[in-house]
């Protein structure tokens, strides 16, 4: 494992505290999370690019191109020797005294490249049950900002209750996970929330999305409540680091026959695929 601060590779578990950060005091910026396999960052430009959206959201200018970005990743991946690695990178507003207005100081970019935690294959195999709860956050989930406090509450209280993760309802929509997207499979059409502001536009919800489309499994981006959530013959959760974890139940309520469906384990195949 390798990290990066301002220009720096350091070792990961080197205290670097600036007590003045913002994004400590504010949790003023935005990361991202890339998953490498077999040496090669998975959608790297995809995320670099939401990293870019998420920045211009917040008013805040990136210290490196998309490109200078590619290679610093590339540089700490070939210091690290990692195959199999997970890239955080973070960017806040820098180190100032503590005022709310925006300080004219340098962004901060820090990153770490950490050996993949892969999810456990029997936790995969048998599937999960997740809770649905009220979302708590702003309006703005599409950005991928460090204020994850009602996801991190929410993801440690659905554990708390035997849950593996926690699924976000707003004025009864089904939105997304604490740490990840939804999908449903009802009567052969695969269903998703629809990438408006109140989710995050998930590089492997898109990936999914592509790859469903090229299957000829029809596909639709529709808001939907828990009724057809738990009525539905398939569901299952994406993300960088879940890829596609089937859903065999909600609040204890088996979906479809309370196994991993088969679809979900169809286009999970073809996630696994698509990176090799
Ligand atoms: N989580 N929704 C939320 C709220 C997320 O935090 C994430 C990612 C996703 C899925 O996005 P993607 O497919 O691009 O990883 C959806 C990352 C992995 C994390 O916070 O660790």
């Amino acid at each position: 494992a390798i990290g990066f601060i301002n220009g720096q590779w350091i070792p990961v578990e080197q205290a670097v505290l600036p007590i003045d950060e913002r994004g400590h005091n504010f949790g003023d910026g935005v990361y991202e999370v890339i998953r490498v396999y077999q040496g090669v960052p998975f959608k790297m430009r995809e995320h670099l690019e939401r990293l870019l959206k998420s920045a211009e959201a917040i008013l805040l200018k990136l210290p490196y191109t998309i490109e200078e970005l590619e290679a610093l990743i590339a540089e700490g991946l070939a210091k690290t020797e990692l195959q199999e690695a997970a890239v955080y990178m973070q960017i806040t507003r820098g180190i100032a005294t503590r005022v709310h207005l925006f300080p004219d100081v340098p962004a901060s970019t820090t990153m770490t490249i950490r050996p993949a935690a892969d999810i456990p294959s029997n936790v995969r195999e048998a599937g999960i049950n997740v809770t649905l709860v009220e979302d708590e956050r702003w309006k703005n989930c599409y950005i991928k900002s460090l204020n994850l406090l009602p996801n991190v509450i929410a993801k440690q209280k659905a554990k708390d209750q035997g849950f593996y993760e926690a699924v976000f309802v707003r004025d009864g929509i089904v939105l997304e996970g604490s740490s990840c997207n939804i999908f449903l499979v009802k009567d052969g059409v695969l269903i998703t929330p629809p990438a408006n502001r109140f989710i995050l536009h998930g590089i492997t919800r898109a990936t999914l999305l592509d790859i469903a489309s090229s299957l000829q499994i029809p596909v639709e981006e529709k808001e939907f409540g828990p009724d057809l959530l738990l009525s539905a013959d398939e569901a299952f959760l994406t993300s960088t680091s879940m890829e596609v974890m089937p859903i065999i139940a909600v609040d204890n309520q088996p979906i479809g026959t309370g196994k991993p469906g088969e679809i979900s384990l169809k286009l999970h195949a073809h996630y696994r695929d698509s990176y090799k």
